[in-house]
């Protein structure tokens, strides 16, 4: 299994400079606020995912008074040893692997990662773009396809609505006729992507919350003519979850032409996908306790690990960013039981409190802030 052994950090963001040898499994980040933990973990996530929860600016990255920052993680097992390294400056990202050149798409993957912080608490309770970004978050780890098709989603979805704020109907038709293509390919990978990993939410979610029941529903957009989550015609079972069709999606489309030009913006497709929790049968967003939504939250999260586990035959590192403080005993006590996988753990903390004497012991500690160079 493919493990960090190493990172360096120069200049990104309040880091001058660190090296850090990995030595254990799990490794502990502690230090005082505004000491750099959030920021190592946005590191290692830019660096295996391609992207951070943070969507930071390339010139943010850099440390105020700096003009390029460096980052490289060495990732080895017993046969590979890699080195993946992120060079930015203000305007451009460049990865390579041992030294080579690479796209941020052929670094995916490569050593998958699953980040939880706290600003994950609102993936339940937050808009439904927070779970369409997570869910394909995942899908750009596990599949190059599905990045592909995401990113011609993105630009055809663009394309479209530039043409519907400028009100050009007449090229509209021809740009319907590309984005139902595109849009349907991106719905079926959601669909197939979630088919896989609801029944690991919702297991994860018994086992935390003392056998509550938990099902995940994704509604592509443009599938359905009335709205699937209106209380009389709750969503269908995950077992009827049917390919999803081009033909209704077309019907759709075409339905919303007046209305999407009167809008001067997209009205149906996968902008516009659902996917909602219900916890004994109650709609989670609506509903949930505070309790139920980190209890489903967590359970998303390791879900997300298993399901990178049987996609890719290995776990991804976990980077828990501050999120002991933000979990009850009770939570904190399931994710402690998750590490006891074969997993490679990053957990920052500004208090080592909330760790059992045990796991303290079998961890490396790492103190911030790093000395400067
Ligand atoms: N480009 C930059 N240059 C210099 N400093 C920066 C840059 N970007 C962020 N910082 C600083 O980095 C510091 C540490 O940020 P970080 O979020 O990692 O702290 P933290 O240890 O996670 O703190 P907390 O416990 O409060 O979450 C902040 O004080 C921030 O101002
Ligand atoms: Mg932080």
């Amino acid at each position: 299994m493919l493990r960090i052994t190493h990172i360096h950090l120069n200049d990104i963001r309040n880091c001058c400079q660190a090296d850090v040898a990995i030595t254990g499994r799990l490794t502990i980040f502690v230090g005082p606020n505004a000491a750099g933990k959030t920021n190592v973990v946005e590191a290692v996530q830019l660096l295996t995912a391609g992207q951070s929860f943070r969507h930071a600016r390339s010139a943010d990255l850099i440390r105020h008074g700096a003009t390029t920052a460096r980052a490289v993680l060495t990732v080895a097992d017993e046969v590979r040893h890699l080195e993946m390294s992120l060079a930015i400056n203000e305007t451009t990202r460049t990865y390579a692997l041992n030294g080579k050149a690479k796209r941020v798409a052929d670094m995916r993957g490569i050593m998958p990662s699953v980040a939880f912080t706290p600003d994950d608490l609102d993936l339940v309770k937050g808009s439904p773009a927070h779970r369409r970004d997570a869910l394909d978050a995942l899908g750009v780890q596990l599949n190059k396809n599905y990045q592909v098709i995401l990113r011609d989603f993105e630009k055809i979805l663009r394309h479209k609505n530039r043409l519907l704020k400028e009100g050009e109907a007449s090229m509209l038709d021809a740009v319907n006729e590309l984005y139902v293509k595109v849009a349907v390919q991106l719905q079926n990978y959601r669909r197939a992507l979630f088919a896989r990993l609801e029944p690991q939410i919702s297991a994860h979610y018994t086992h935390i919350a003392d056998g509550e029941t938990l099902h995940g529903y994704y509604e592509a957009s443009g599938q359905t003519t009335t709205p699937a989550s209106t209380d009389q015609a709750p969503p269908r079972k995950r077992s009827e979850a049917a390919m999803v069709d081009s033909q209704a999606l077309a019907a759709a489309v075409e339905a919303h032409r007046a209305d999407e030009l009167a809008a001067h913006r997209t009205l149906v497709g996968p902008s516009h996908d659902r996917i909602t929790f219900q916890i004994e049968g109650m709609d989670a967003t609506r509903f949930a306790s505070q309790g139920q939504q980190r209890s489903a939250v967590l359970a998303w999260k390791l879900a997300e690990a298993d399901t990178i586990n049987d996609v890719l035959g290995t776990f991804p590192v976990l980077l828990l960013d501050d999120v002991m403080s933000e979990l009850d005993a009770h939570r904190r006590a399931a994710f402690v039981r998750y590490l006891q996988h074969d997993i490679q753990a990053f957990i920052t903390t500004a208090n080592l409190d909330y760790f059992d004497r045990e796991m303290i012991q079998e961890a490396q500690i790492v103190q911030l802030p790093f000395e400067s160079a």
